[in-house]
């Protein structure tokens, strides 16, 4: 028996109900960036580390120009609830002024780690930002953040996979779903 097959996962979202949301995604930010470049790139930041199976599939489905960097943040509290508190850990390996930005991240929740990057990456007088996140939790988004190409909006349940982790653990996971045990 595999690692996954002796965990009780109950399913949320299946591999291809995902895939076909992101080639979506991946069309509808195509098509409003085309006109939009003026022959500069689009640079898609994703936020380590859940959202790096979002992005690696998200970038393959944008047709235009891109550029691919990351940012690192960890938000203090007890493991499953966010306590606001958010620390840069790991910032970008470029200058974003005058770019076109698109954040990329796996889940906005109490939407505190999404307001708190919004405002530093503002400072850097970037010509646009935008949100990408692959799930919302709109019962908890308190902080209102404005979420620009969502995947999926879903209950107000701790989910893995696909990026997210529970304890580390779970990244691997090729979907998403609920610990049951
Ligand atoms: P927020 O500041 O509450 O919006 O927290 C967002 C961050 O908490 C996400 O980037 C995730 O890393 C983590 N997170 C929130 N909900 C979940 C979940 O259900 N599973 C795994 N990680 C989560
Ligand atoms: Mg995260």
């Amino acid at each position: 028996m595999g690692f996954f097959d002796q965990k009780n996962l109950d399913v949320m979202l299946s591999e291809s109900v995902i895939a076909a949301r992101v080639a979506a995604l991946g069309a509808h930010i195509t098509k409003e960036y085309a006109g939009k470049l003026a022959g500069d790139e689009l640079v898609c930041i994703g936020i380590l580390k859940g959202s790096f199976v979002f992005l690696a599939d998200l970038v393959r489905k944008i047709d235009l120009p891109v550029v691919v960097d990351f940012i690192a943040l960890s938000s203090y509290g007890d493991a499953t609830e966010s306590s606001g508190v958010v620390q840069l850990t790991q910032d970008l390996s470029r200058p974003i002024a005058g770019k076109h930005v698109l954040i990329v991240e796996d889940i906005v929740d109490t939407g505190l780690t999404m307001k708190y990057l919004l405002e530093n990456l503002h400072t850097r007088h970037p010509a646009s930002i935008a949100l990408a996140s692959l799930l919302e939790k709109p019962t908890k988004n308190t902080a209102g953040v404005k979420v620009d190409y969502l995947g999926f909006s879903i209950e107000d349940k701790f989910v893995v996979g696909y990026g997210l982790d529970a304890a580390s653990r779970f990244r691997n996971l090729p979907y998403i779903a609920v610990v049951t045990s």
